[in-house]
């Protein structure tokens, strides 16, 4: 048998030195590679611990949180990983090595004495000092433990931005890359009973072949930005479910359960006691059982009555008590039905940053304000852009009756070429709809925003929408194209629509293409037999700036931009939602102008103190009177 040289991903430096070796006698470099691999210890000869786990409703599980202020140090060289070799180090940070008589180096950290970082939270809004910063930071904090037997235990990471590693005790437990999704890392045979440690390091520093690239317009928060905790389980847990309307007649429950370490044929049981119904399964080889439930009395979850039922499942040791509720969302011809009726989506855009403090927006008071305020403008959607937001906002638009478009960062031009960056967006996917995918609010998974209408970024959507249909086939597909123009007539045609159930458009009639009167004639092309939302329209204002309507950043200008775009969407046949950009200013690096945008993109209807600005109550009044998009 011949044996094939071992192939390290290591870092760069370790690719170019095992190249150097000739390739002329296969057994012999294999045998050296192994020598090297087991001499150096660089070489990682252990086996890279597995990748995280996807957790569904893990924020209804019972946690040890670990939320709270973590030693932090800031190592824009990384060298507490790698060496000057640009080796990863065997003896890095990360081992918290406490100062040891002997030692044959000084220890020239010490967590216990660094300055605090609080997690949840970006590290750019805590410090004047790290507002800028986009690299490395050290995490670290103490916790004790009691293992109990039977039992598995994963580190729960709410979001890392951008990549990230762990280590408990020492031991390195997981890597995870991509910043707005949930991941959970295996720590059982890394914990012991008593005293712990877990350090982690997050880089934030944006990769051509990142998912979103290099280029957004939103502030590179960095850092653990959402809550961190421990959960436990029993050795065979339900990782995910998903649980839903039969769509048609309504009057089924179904889904299916799968249970991590689960035997064939062990029993799983769903139960809705407020409907008086329960579910008997069996897992099959797959460790999947499915559900089929019929129901009777069902209120149905809507805008109007957003009613969300206990759901207890229970398989083995595990048990989950969720809050879902039930609805069906589907197309006919140019209509999007909501439970069998067309309706019409009266959304706002929202990035996560949170009203007031700034930074990255992660508590239930956040969700609460942003999600209230779409709410008095008279929304029964909203657009939760570029990236797939906190829990905390998702459960709130279960509560609150909104109905939900989620994103996967794929955002402008990226590396669409790369198997490496399809793969990391499938990451985020299958991240985002394993956590989330049981929210009723949840209607909409886009695919995309703004991408460049190349061959190569349509095989690579279309791949992820395939992805997305069969991880999920109960929702719809959608994403948030650029429009062409001929003249003052607006084309929609990106090849991408033929793939998406709900075509999603931006467009900037009145601040970016010219003025706001220009929508009055403006006339619209779609090549699509489709439901249309206009995914992104607006213009800039500083609040409290005033003017005539004709003067750019003052309020005027921005409520005349929208008073003559609801008219002209108005006229939009197909229309069947907006979502215009957007409700409250938040931080962009691409924002710089003195004293207007102060590195804030100023689209929002709201400032980022909650100053109302005119146009909020234009689109207030429109909503309320239904003076826009077919009433419902
Ligand atoms: C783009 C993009 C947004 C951006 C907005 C703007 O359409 O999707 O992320 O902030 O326009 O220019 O303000």
């Amino acid at each position: 048998m011949l044996l094939h040289p071992i192939a390290h991903e290591r870092h760069p430096a370790m690719k170019h030195r095992s190249a150097s070796l000739s390739l002329s006698a296969p057994v012999f470099l294999a045998a050296i590679l192994v020598a090297a691999s087991l001499a150096c210890g660089n070489l990682s000869a252990a086996a890279e611990p597995p990748a995280p786990i996807v957790l569904t409703g893990a924020d209804r599980r019972s946690a040890i949180s670990l939320d709270g202020p973590w030693g932090a140090i800031v190592d824009p060289y990384f060298s507490g990983l790698f060496s000057f070799h640009h080796e990863e180090k065997k003896d890095g940070w990360f081992l918290n090595r406490k100062a040891k008589p002997g030692d044959p180096f000084p220890t020239e950290y010490n967590f216990a004495t660094a300055a605090k970082l609080k997690v949840p939270a970006d590290w750019n809004s805590q410090r004047a000092s790290l507002l800028y910063y986009e690299g490395p930071v050290w995490y670290e904090r103490d916790f004790t433990y009691a293992p109990r037997p039977h039992t598995r235990v994963f580190l729960h990471v709410g979001a890392a931005n951008y990549r990230s590693w762990f280590w408990v005790n020492g031991k390195k437990v997981c890597e995870h890359e991509g910043g707005f999704t949930s991941f959970n890392c295996e720590i059982t045979d890394a914990v012991h009973k008593g005293g712990n440690f877990v350090v982690a390091a997050v880089d934030s520093t944006r990769l051509e072949d990142g998912v979103p690239g290099l280029e957004t317009d939103w502030w590179n928060y960095g850092g653990l930005h959402r809550s961190v905790s421990l959960i436990e389980v029993p050795e065979a847990f339900i990782d995910q479910y998903d649980l839903h309307l039969r769509r048609g007649d309504g009057s089924v429950i179904e889904g299916w359960v799968h249970v991590l370490g689960g035997q064939p044929g062990a029993s799983v049981t769903v139960a809705i006691p407020a409907l008086h119904a329960k579910a008997f399964a069996t897992l099959g080889d797959d460790e999947r059982a499915a559900i089929h439930m019929p129901v009777t009395n069902l209120e149905r979850w809507s805008p109007q009555t957003p009613k969300l039922y206990n759901v207890l499942i229970h398989a083995g040791q595990d048990n989950i008590d969720d809050l879902i509720g039930f609805r069906t969302i589907e197309t006919r011809g140019t209509e999007i039905l909501l439970n069998g009726k067309p309706i019409f989506l009266r959304g706002i855009d929202i990035q996560g940053e949170a009203p007031y403090r700034l930074g990255r927006a992660n508590t239930a008071k956040d969700a609460d304000i942003l999600l209230g305020w779409a709410k008095e403008l008279g929304c029964n959607f909203v657009r939760l852009a570029h990236y797939p937001h906190d829990e905390t906002m998702l459960r709130a638009a279960d509560r609150m009756g909104l109905l939900v478009w989620s994103e996967n960062p794929v955002y402008w031009a990226l590396d669409f070429d790369n198997p490496k960056v399809l793969a990391k967006a499938e990451r985020q996917l299958d991240e985002e709809i394993g956590t989330s995918r049981n929210h009723p609010a949840i209607i909409l998974w886009s695919m995309a925003n703004e991408t460049p209408a190349t061959p190569a970024r349509t095989q690579f959507i279309e791949t992820l929408a395939a992805r997305a249909r069969q991880l999920d086939p109960t929702r719809l597909i959608t994403a948030a194209l650029l429009v062409r123009d001929e003249g003052n007539t607006r084309i929609i045609d990106d090849p991408l629509g033929k793939i998406l159930d709900v075509i999603g458009f931006n467009e900037y009639i009145g601040w970016y293409e010219g003025t706001p009167a220009s929508a009055d004639t403006t006339q619209w092309r779609v090549a699509y037999q489709k439901p249309l939302i206009v995914s992104e329209f607006g213009g800039a204002a500083k609040a409290g700036l005033h003017g005539t309507p004709e003067t750019r950043w003052t309020e005027e200008y921005q409520a005349a931009i929208y008073r003559h775009q609801l008219p002209m969407l108005d006229r939009m046949t197909q229309l069947r939602g907006m979502s215009p950009w957007i409700l409250m200013d938040f931080r962009s690096p691409n924002r710089p102008l003195a004293d207007i945008q102060d590195e804030f993109n100023r689209k929002g209807l709201i400032s980022d103190q909650g100053q109302k600005k005119l146009a909020f109550m234009v689109l207030q009044k429109a909503y309320r009177n239904k003076t826009v998009g077919k009433p419902n």
